[in-house]
């Protein structure tokens, strides 16, 4: 069965103070429910954010890391220095990432084998651009970042692997994607990896949607039967916003 998530992409928002003010604040108005709650606070606010949330059911996630385990790579991080605080889960893929750093299929690729390899949960992220959509791709880019950077994996490596769908042209932009428009992608996501697996290891990855979700819309996309919950950006900032989507389930 897979699992219903929300998380929270804090991006390059909230310093130390601020990041222990917000999870402090998460603590007080979360209340336990089916839906796994994660935040991927910035790399410096990780520590306190997962000592926060040690006894707590929600998760903390990384933005990003680096595939090799350690060496010359300045201003990078590994995936052990993740799990040394407690973080065992990590966003790879965001568009922001492969726009603004150049991150390919093949360099994400190289990034989940070495998280898989130290056990770790990812949140794979793709996406199509506005023109893509314009032009009638969106399937095609989709289903390329898919195979490049997951196709390789055996089957058993599924169990670490969450999606998150994230139209680049809904992020951020206050423009989200019709819960239609997100049915029929997540639909077509299943089905990509349905033909490359199998309907049972399809019907249990959960695959998020990620795009100006808000809690005025939350309930709505994720009433649609192939959406499994979203990465929330802005409203995830906002401990009543982002309270509020987790409930909408
Ligand atoms: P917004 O919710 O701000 O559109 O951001 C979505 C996102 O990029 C989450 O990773």
């Amino acid at each position: 069965m897979r699992k219903q998530i929300v998380a929270g992409n804090w991006k390059m928002n909230n310093d130390y103070v601020a990041s222990e003010q917000l999870v402090s604040k998460l603590l007080e108005q979360y209340t336990e429910s089916e839906t796994e709650v994660i935040i991927a606070p910035p790399f410096t606010s990780l520590f306190c954010s997962s000592n926060l949330l040690k006894s707590s059911r929600i998760n903390v996630a990384a933005q990003n890391m680096h595939y090799a385990e350690n060496g010359a790579y300045t201003g990078e991080i590994s995936s052990g220095m993740l799990k040394s605080i407690g973080v065992d889960t990590v966003i790879l893929g965001h568009s922001e990432r492969r726009a603004y750093f150049n991150e390919t299929d093949a360099l994400l690729a190289k990034k989940v084998d070495a998280a898989l390899k130290n056990n770790m949960r990812i949140i794979f992220c793709f996406g199509e651009e506005l023109l893509d959509r314009k032009s009638g791709n969106e399937e095609v880019i989709v289903e390329g970042q898919i195979k490049n950077a997951l196709f390789h994996l055996p089957a058993s490596a599924w169990t670490n692997i969450v999606l998150a769908y994230e139209p680049v042209w809904a992020i951020g932009t206050g423009e989200t994607a019709s819960p239609e428009q997100a049915q029929h992608m997540h639909a077509f996501i299943r089905k990509t990896i349905e033909n490359k697996y199998s309907s049972d290891l399809s019907a249990d990855v959960s695959i998020l949607y990620g795009g100006s979700v808000k809690p005025a819309n939350a309930k709505e996309i994720f009433s649609k039967e192939d959406v499994d919950g979203g990465l929330i950006g802005g409203a995830a900032l906002d401990v009543t916003q982002f309270t509020a989507i987790i409930n909408a389930f």
